[in-house]
């Protein structure tokens, strides 16, 4: 697939079907993760694959850390329905960076820091342009910040996480999700 192609096509994938993935498609994403570009070729990053023996663990801990923050009171955003997704999705992986602590503060690290979570942008993004050229649909999930010592624990991290990707053979296909119009979001000078 052409690489524009990839980039206009790709979609958030939400709903996906009961089918496992092959080892090999796996590798293939995380390969194209770990060509990504990186600030000083740091490759700031760390990945954990959790498949479907694994997958009912992680949602139980995902959603222990989601009541933690509704026993406060606190929002939950779209964390239940990110959980239900991983649910549903064969594999999910989660990204690290292995070059700060999880319990990251501002310190004279921060700028780095920056430039590292920027280098593992890149890298997921790789991963999705893969997986849209493979076929397979993923989706970019956040929403685990809300279990975020409950995962780390889980996962046996002392370090950044910085975000999990779903992944699976797609059962939607969604429209495309509105942008800015590039005027509304580029200066020319
Ligand atoms: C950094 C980041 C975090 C995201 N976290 C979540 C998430 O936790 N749950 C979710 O359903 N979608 C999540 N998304 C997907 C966005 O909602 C989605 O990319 C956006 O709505 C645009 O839709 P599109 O990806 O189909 O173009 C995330 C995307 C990014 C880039």
């Amino acid at each position: 697939m052409n690489t524009l192609d990839a980039i206009a096509s790709r979609r958030s994938i939400r709903k996906f079907l009961d089918t496992p993935l092959p080892e090999e498609i796996i590798r293939r994403i995380l390969h194209a993760a770990i060509l990504a570009p990186s600030g000083k070729n740091r490759q700031p990053w760390r990945f954990i694959v959790i498949k479907e023996d694994k997958r009912a663990q992680m949602v139980k801990v995902m959603r222990a850390g989601i009541e933690r923050h509704k026993a406060r009171g606190e929002r939950t955003g779209s964390s239940e329905n990110s959980a239900r997704i991983m649910e549903q999705a064969p594999v999910t992986i989660f990204v690290f960076n292995p070059y700060e602590h999880k319990k990251h503060k501002r310190s004279t690290s921060g700028l780095m820091n920056v430039v590292d979570v920027q280098s593992v942008g890149a890298a997921i993004q790789n991963m999705h342009l893969a997986a849209q050229d493979l076929g397979i649909g993923a989706l970019w999930i956040c929403d685990i910040f809300y279990a975020y010592d409950e995962l780390c624990d889980w996962l046996g991290q002392k370090r950044q996480m910085i975000a999990a990707v779903s992944l699976g053979n797609p059962d939607e296909q969604p429209d495309a999700r509105p942008r800015k119009t590039l005027d509304e979001v580029t200066v020319w000078l």
